[in-house]
């Protein structure tokens, strides 16, 4: 008997194959962040256009005190989606330096970058005790639930933004329900701002967010089979002021037809055709005080950079 080993399809192939027979186009954004998405991510964070992270940076380690003040103590710390944890040891150290014992739980779907975020914080804040979670955040959010005493929740960066406003209105409400009266939750946004300043964050002179973009299709070729050429299709970033958000998109440059091997899949594209793949909203003042207070949180206060354009948002459950 001739027995062939099973082809292994990838998890997202369902929803590959959904998006690239709608119209318009789509992609999961979450296909992004492979090893070499990630990396080419943390590349992004260090770019002169990407102002997010480094604002980000500078508003914690500026405000940290001041924030910890107000979140009052003590206070074990979740973090959402925590990474490597690189912007998480100011606030620590300044919570350290009020509490006897701190507990902090950074949790992610990849047990790798916990590790690294272990590593990390040991180095910079040794009397907190870490315990790392790894979670899928469509596993709910039980593990919080699971934390005794008053918690703060952090949410950093600007990923909030990158759901629908339904959508982060429902995964906000998740984390609330497992939360108690009294506990609090810094969410990072990033603020409505001029077009050229929020373009170029998203499409950069060097071209790493280009490549970064275009990742997806070199991680369908290599998973799928598939056989796009990278060098027909071109990133586009738009800002969409009506939606305020910017919104990512790969485009086709010319008539051309694509096959997904593995997924018995072939694709037309006209020229000027886009697959849809990232969105990222910014917001006012206004709007994170509504898509907060309708998620079962009350907004206390909000720290910004010098120019307003990333805050970081104290709620409380
Ligand atoms: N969370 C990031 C953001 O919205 C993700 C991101 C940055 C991104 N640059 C990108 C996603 C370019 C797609 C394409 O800022």
């Amino acid at each position: 008997m001739i027995s062939r080993a099973p082809i292994d399809l990838p998890v997202y192939t369902d929803e590959v194959v959904r998006g690239l027979t709608s119209r318009p186009k789509t992609l999961p954004c979450k296909l992004l962040y492979d090893d070499r998405g990630s990396a080419l991510f943390e590349e992004i964070t260090r770019l002169p256009e990407y102002y997010l992270t480094r604002t980000e940076l500078e508003i914690l380690q500026e405000r940290a005190i001041e924030i910890v003040q107000a979140v009052g103590t003590p206070v074990s710390i979740v973090e959402l989606g925590a990474g490597t944890a690189s912007k998480t040891g100011t606030l620590l150290r300044a919570l350290a330096r009020r509490q006897m014992r701190l507990k902090y739980f950074p949790v992610d779907i990849s047990p790798a970058a916990l590790a690294d975020a272990k590593k990390r914080i040991r180095g910079q804040c040794p009397n907190a005790l870490v315990r790392p979670v790894v979670a899928d955040f469509s596993d709910g959010f039980h593990f919080l639930r699971e934390i005794s005493g008053r918690k703060l929740v952090l949410y950093l960066g600007s990923s909030i933004g990158n759901f629908e406003w339904n959508d982060a209105v429902a995964m906000l409400s998740r984390v609330r329900e497992q939360l108690m009266p009294g506990d609090a939750l810094l969410l990072g946004t990033d603020m409505v701002k001029p077009a050229d300043i929020l373009v170029p964050a998203y499409d950069d002179a060097q071209g790493v967010t280009a490549t970064f973009s275009k990742n997806i299709l070199m991680r369908l070729n290599r998973e799928l089979g598939a056989d796009f050429d990278l060098d027909l299709f071109r990133h586009v970033a738009e800002w969409v002021p009506s939606r305020s958000r910017m919104e990512i998109f790969l485009e086709s440059m010319r008539p051309q037809t694509v096959a997904l091997r593995m997924a018995h899949l072939t694709i037309r594209f006209i020229a000027g055709e886009r697959i849809h793949t990232e969105n990222s909203h910014k917001y006012t003042l206004e709007m994170i005080e509504r898509m907060l207070c309708v998620s079962g949180f009350r907004l206390e206060k909000t720290w910004f950079d010098k120019r307003e354009w990333f805050g970081l948002n104290l709620a409380r459950a």
